[in-house]
């Protein structure tokens, strides 16, 4: 029997469903109100249904790619100048990890670089709301928000229950026009976290909760989200198993696949683009450890073929990323056998994701499976 500690780490308020964002009831009667997103964002309908709700709302749209710490403080120091008392951070998890850091950051004077690592926020002044518009980072429902360093060009977490949000709409409609490639590899991020998590050794009782559900409703839905991109029902699904995915790797974390994921994130291939080439191959190489709790997946995922052995779930996996349109090998994204010791050195250091796999990792088992993924 292990032993754990559940965390109530959980937005007071969620509201699901289509066209949700007209029905946001808290926090309408604040004034100084700041939207953060993405600059694609900003000629989309998706600002105009927010600003339908608050007015009077200024918009900060200076989020391009991946945050950088020069990026959020430019950000923080402008909601530092409106002295804001709501930020509603909407768009991909990019403007949603930028949102939690102006409202934890915004009442006080330090920089983000200040507060990289585990518990350095001081409890937040600001009010926060957000509302994805990709199903795939979960950073509405998680404590960290994901910063590349600007001084040395790592990616870097502040982790602190300090950024789980005042409030969460999960809005299908804002998701509407995400295009096929997009949806492919932000919910192949989200498989990822529930599958990770549901793997890892850091998972429990109640985070498996999250992770089971969130797998159901992504497995089922992700094809269907690809290929028909207007179809309500499958975004829907996809967003909340996007949340939950965040709720259960908050609670579990993730493992090796996202550890080998973030060399290849420095380089600039997209998060869940990495994940999605990564996934199958670090199941088949977590096989020999955790047969039986991959087993206890099946009920969850969805499959035309029956799932009878845990080589069936990791062949369910190699067999979906080849029919999104992701790419699939690290030629595809110009990556070359010259770089894999250099990325498998670097994928160790991430101790903190490789302690929770199933099946410990040494830099040439890493290098192994970069070369699995080369062609
Ligand atoms: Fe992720």
């Amino acid at each position: 029997m292990g032993t754990y500690i559940m965390n109530n780490h959980f937005p007071a308020y969620v509201l699901y469903g289509p066209g949700t964002v007209a029905r946001i009831e808290w926090d309408r009667e604040k004034k100084r109100v700041l939207i953060i997103t993405d600059r694609g964002l900003l000629k989309t309908g998706n600002i105009k249904r927010v600003h339908k709700v608050f007015p009077h709302a200024d918009v900060y749209g200076e989020i391009v790619g991946e945050p950088t710490s020069e990026m959020v403080d430019a950000a923080v120091e402008y909601g530092r100048r409106g002295r804001y008392d709501l930020v509603i951070g909407i768009g991909g998890g990019s403007a949603l990890d930028t949102a939690k850091i102006v409202a934890a950051l915004l009442k006080g004077k330090e920089s983000v670089t200040a507060v990289f690592g585990k518990d350095r926020l001081q409890p937040r002044q600001t009010r926060l709301g957000l509302i994805p518009t990709t199903a795939g980072t979960g950073s509405e429902a998680s404590i960290n928000s994901i910063i590349k360093d600007s001084t040395d060009g790592i990616k870097k977490s502040v982790i602190s229950r300090e950024m789980i949000p005042d409030w969460v709409v999960l809005d299908a409609e804002l998701t509407m026009s995400l295009p096929a490639p997009i949806t492919a590899s932000t919910g192949m991020d989200a498989l990822c976290h529930c599958i990770e998590s549901a793997l890892s050794l850091n998972a429990n009782d109640f985070s498996v909760i999250y992770s089971y559900h969130g797998m159901k409703l992504l497995s089922k839905n992700i094809e269907q989200a690809v290929a028909e991109g207007t179809n309500l029902e499958a975004r829907g699904a996809m967003l909340l198993g996007s949340f939950l995915g965040g709720l259960a790797i908050t609670r579990a974390g993730t493992t090796a696949v996202h550890a080998l994921s973030y060399p290849l994130g420095k380089r600039n291939i997209p998060h869940g683009v990495a994940n999605g080439m990564l996934l199958p191959w670090i199941l088949d190489y977590n096989l020999p450890a955790c047969q039986d709790k991959m087993m206890e997946l099946v009920p969850y995922l969805d499959s035309k073929k029956p799932l009878a052995a845990a080589e069936d779930i990791v062949a369910l996996t190699m067999e979906l990323v080849k029919t999104l349109p992701v790419p699939k090998t690290l030629a595809e994204v110009g990556i070359g056998e010259e770089c894999l010791s250099e990325l498998a050195a670097e994928a160790m250091e991430q101790k903190r994701l490789l302690v929770n796999n199933p099946r410990s990792m040494d830099q040439e088992a890493v290098e192994t499976i970069y070369r699995k993924l080369l062609f």
